[in-house]
């Protein structure tokens, strides 16, 4: 339980925000042990959000992913995966409590800013879709 993925969106990154937002991440306590430059095909759009197929926002949701450049990352911490989706707060930035990453730098509840894993499964998978072990590193 103490590792987590998360991607800065093609709107905070943009938007130019993606040093204020990586700045925000470890002056919380979370250590980068991989961080990489990329931009999601559709059909890696599609994986990721896979469980939201059925949804009438997933097109859309596809469509922005796809949009451009994201900053995949994997972070440490204790407890990093609930600690870090309270540090990003709530999906839609109208309801984000004051101060977090979605409340300070993201749009709407589709150009929300951020993505944090939602369970130390899901953070597993994330992370080895987006990087091969030689590429966390432990220090
Ligand atoms: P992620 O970290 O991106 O996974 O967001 P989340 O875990 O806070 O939310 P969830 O996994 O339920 O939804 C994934 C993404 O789909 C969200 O970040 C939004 O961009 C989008 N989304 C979720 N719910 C809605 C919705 O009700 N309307 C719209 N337009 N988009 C939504
Ligand atoms: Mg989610």
């Amino acid at each position: 339980n103490n590792r987590t993925f998360t991607m800065i969106k093609p709107d905070a990154f943009a938007k130019g925000n993606t040093g204020a937002i990586i700045q925000k991440i470890t002056n919380s306590g979370f250590k980068i042990v991989a961080l990489k430059l990329t931009k999601l095909s559709a059909e890696q759009a599609g994986d990721f959000y896979a469980i939201h197929k059925e949804k009438a926002f997933y097109d859309k949701l596809i469509e922005f992913m796809t949009s451009g450049p994201i900053i995949a990352a994997v972070l440490e911490k204790k407890n990093a995966v609930d600690d870090f989706r309270a540090l990003i707060g709530s999906t839609n930035p109208e309801e984000a409590a004051e101060g977090t990453i979605r409340n300070l730098f993201a749009t709407n509840v589709t150009f929300n800013a951020i993505h944090g894993s939602d369970s130390d499964e899901n953070a597993a998978i994330e992370s080895a879709f987006h990087f091969k072990d030689d590429e966390i590193i432990a220090y």
